[in-house]
């Protein structure tokens, strides 16, 4: 059996096309949303999430606001740009990317965040809101997860769900939104005792370990739903040398034979992000405005 393919992009860039829609019927009441993205220092791998965020928001007909900050910044300086852009009335979302420099406390800064415009769904009253039901902004990564399997699958009430890995950004929102949707959910993670046990008995697995191929195929249940967000650059010596590849966390090869569905690395998960984070751009600027 060879699984149905996933296709994140396209999906993603239906989601897209309705996010334009939804911001040209804003743009005839005077409202242009706004997402304002804050980047400290050089990473490279953060200036290419922080240029296509750029790309695709203004793509979608809003405005895009980049701030570059030297590595050096203090947090206070980033705490004082955060306040600037809470305060900015054309800015509708704020995201500061992440990793912060090592003298920067995260958490301290996407709580200065107003929870109305964290459009990542990291603040303390948003993740607290998405667990106990209420409408909050919802972390872009599992958003786009949870579109994606209800697209596919329809209701997801009653299916066992295992979530790999406890992140805040990805494992631990995907679990709250899969319970929200009345699956059994299993969190499982670099302590979890027989892993492959707990994988072989789920219809749905996500995996956000990052860690390149750790989950084979013979670990997923025939049928079952793969969703995989790992994004890890491997060496890829038959492309020559010093080249490298993109892999996710889940074996594709093996698992494509058994799985009923799986999201391919890249062109899976990878484009949901930021598809979803538009939308909740505009959502916050529909409420802004409301
Ligand atoms: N760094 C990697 N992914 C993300 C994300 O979704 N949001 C932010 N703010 N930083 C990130």
């Amino acid at each position: 059996m060879s699984a149905t393919i996933l296709n994140g992009k396209a999906f993603a860039g239906r989601l897209q096309e309705r996010v334009a829609e939804h911001v040209a019927g804003l743009k005839t009441q005077g409202v242009v949303p706004g997402l304002a993205v804050v980047l400290v220092g050089e990473d490279p791998a953060s200036e290419i999430y922080v240029r296509n965020k750029g790309i695709a928001t203004k793509a979608a007909g809003m405005n895009s606001y980049e701030h570059k900050m030297p590595a050096e910044t203090s947090e206070a300086d980033l705490l004082a740009k955060v306040e600037e852009l809470n305060a900015d009335p054309a800015v509708h979302g704020i995201l500061v990317q992440l990793p912060l420099p090592k003298h920067i406390d995260d958490t301290k800064v996407i709580n200065a965040i107003r929870p109305e415009k964290d459009v990542d769904g990291f603040h303390i009253l948003n993740v607290g809101r998405l667990a106990t039901g209420q409408a909050a902004m919802v972390s872009c990564t599992p958003l786009g997860c949870l579109l994606l399997l209800r697209d596919h699958l329809g209701s997801l009430s009653g299916l066992e769900a295992v979530v790999i890995g406890r992140s805040n950004i990805v494992g631990k929102p995907m679990a709250q939104l899969l319970l929200g949707e009345s699956c059994t959910v299993t969190i499982a993670h670099s302590r979890t005792k027989d892993l492959a046990g707990v994988v072989r008995r789920a219809d749905i697995v996500v995996a956000a370990v990052g860690r390149p191929e750790m989950v084979p195929g013979d670990w997923i249940k025939p049928g079952a739903t793969v969703i995989d967000v790992g994004i890890n650059r491997i060496p890829a010596p038959e492309k020559g040398e010093g080249k490298t590849r993109i892999v996710g966390d889940v074996a594709f090869d093996s698992a494509s034979q058994v799985a009923g569905a799986i999201t391919p690395v890249p062109g899976g998960v990878g484009p949901l992000t930021i598809a979803c984070l538009l939308a909740n751009t505009v959502t916050a600027a529909c409420r802004a405005h409301g």
